[in-house]
């Protein structure tokens, strides 16, 4: 039976039929205070191990892991979210981006699936069905491939913070909860004022007790389309400013997918050379035109043409940069940590990662649709 065809049909997955865990039918407001949904909602507080014999043999950034997967910021909305996730053997959560102050989400729909015309599904940064449109609805498919338009929207610290401190707080042994921020460019800002947003904002994840923050560089944060990851100087003023606040606790940049290497070269030496960051994460999505079967722009509103698209699709953009990413590491003799993300929907794809170069992987897309993705990626580490 067709997903297009039948609508309870359309969020099956080869484990039978699945809600995802973030349900892209409902707000994010709904989401945000009755989620998480499907699988995630069901499973029990006992699920969390804090067994201290447990085997946690990956080191991550100072951090003993169970297994080095998880899911990256974005699908976990709170602590209810990330607390499911650690109890279905995600072993590392990003806690969704946050900012120094309450800021909207885009209105709904806030995620479509995409449909690239490739056999494969797979889509490339700058191709020209990326630039002409590609077709994007509500028909749920596998290969998952989606694109998200939510604004990075944030509440305010004070309702932040404390939920953050439970979500460490129900970490398990071997278990990592990470705290993903960015800047917010308010008009009229200037430089300076921009910089000291990312190392107020910083500071506040720190009053949380977060082990290890990851600051957003890849989601258009500059203005519309613009990313803060194109501009490698500002970035390494930004990330020297907060790392000479936040003392030893490390510090991941989450970068976009970046074709040129004299630009990733850039990136690495105001970053990861220059020792105020620890880590590398990417990819985030790729931005293409989105439209419906008539041609129209698919998203509603002013400024959504484009979107960020996420899933099956820009897997390999995602191997591609952590391969490029470990070749400098190996030939510049740098030592710096990959997160490794990007259309991970299975076991296969994460030893791909592995393989690639990705000290750790995550999953977003892949999880959403396939709540027991951890539970085969550490299946097929003990095998
Ligand atoms: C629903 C959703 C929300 C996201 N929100 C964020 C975010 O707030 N911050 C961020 O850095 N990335 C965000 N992302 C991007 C993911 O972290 C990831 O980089 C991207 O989705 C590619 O991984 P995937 O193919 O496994 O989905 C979001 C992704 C999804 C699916």
């Amino acid at each position: 039976m067709s997903s297009r065809t039948v609508e309870a049909d359309r969020y099956t997955n080869e484990n039978g039929s699945q809600q995802p865990f973030y349900d892209v039918r409902r707000s994010y407001e709904e989401n945000y205070n009755e989620g998480p949904f499907g699988a995630f909602s069901q499973i029990s507080a006992s699920a969390v191990s804090d067994d201290s014999s447990v085997d946690t043999p990956y080191n991550f950034l100072g951090q003993q892991l169970r297994t080095p997967f998880g899911i990256p910021a974005g699908p976990l909305l709170n602590s209810a979210f990330t607390d499911a996730a650690f109890r279905m053997g995600f072993d590392i959560c990003v806690y969704k981006t946050v900012r120094s102050r309450a800021w909207e989400c885009n209105p709904f729909p806030n995620v479509l699936a995409v449909h690239p015309k490739s056999a494969n599904g797979f889509l490339e940064a700058g191709s020209t069905e990326s630039e002409e449109g590609v077709l994007a609805d509500d028909h749920y498919e596998r290969p998952i491939s989606i694109s998200n338009s939510f604004g990075v929207p944030s509440r305010d610290p004070d309702i932040w913070q404390p939920d953050m401190q439970k979500a460490i707080a129900h970490a398990g042994t071997g278990q990592l909860l990470i705290g993903s921020f960015q800047g917010s460019r308010l008009s009229g800002m200037d430089t300076k004022a921009y910089i000291q947003d990312h190392v107020d904002t910083a500071a506040l994840l720190l009053e949380t007790g977060a082990k290890v923050i990851e600051m957003n560089t890849s989601c258009p944060n500059e203005g519309k389309n613009k990313l803060l990851c194109d501009d490698p100087i500002l970035v390494g003023q930004i990330c020297e400013a907060v790392k000479n606040n936040i003392g030893d606790v490390p510090l991941i940049v989450k970068l976009a997918f970046i074709p040129d290497n004299r630009a990733l070269n850039r990136l690495i030496e105001a970053t990861v050379a220059h020792r105020v960051v620890q880590g590398l994460a990417t990819i985030n999505t790729i931005s293409a035109k989105l439209v419906d079967a008539q041609g129209n722009q698919a998203l509603p509103g002013e400024g959504r043409e484009r979107s960020g698209v996420c899933g099956n699709a820009i897997r390999p953009s995602g191997l591609d940069m952590v391969t490029r990413l470990n070749d400098i590491r190996s030939q510049q003799h740098l030592d710096f940590s990959i997160v490794g993300v990007g259309g991970v929907l299975d076991a296969r794809d994460f030893a791909q990662y592995r393989q690639a170069g990705a000290d750790v992987v995550m999953s977003a897309t892949g999880a959403m649709w396939d709540p027991n993705l951890a539970k085969s990626v550490s299946r097929s580490l003990r095998e």
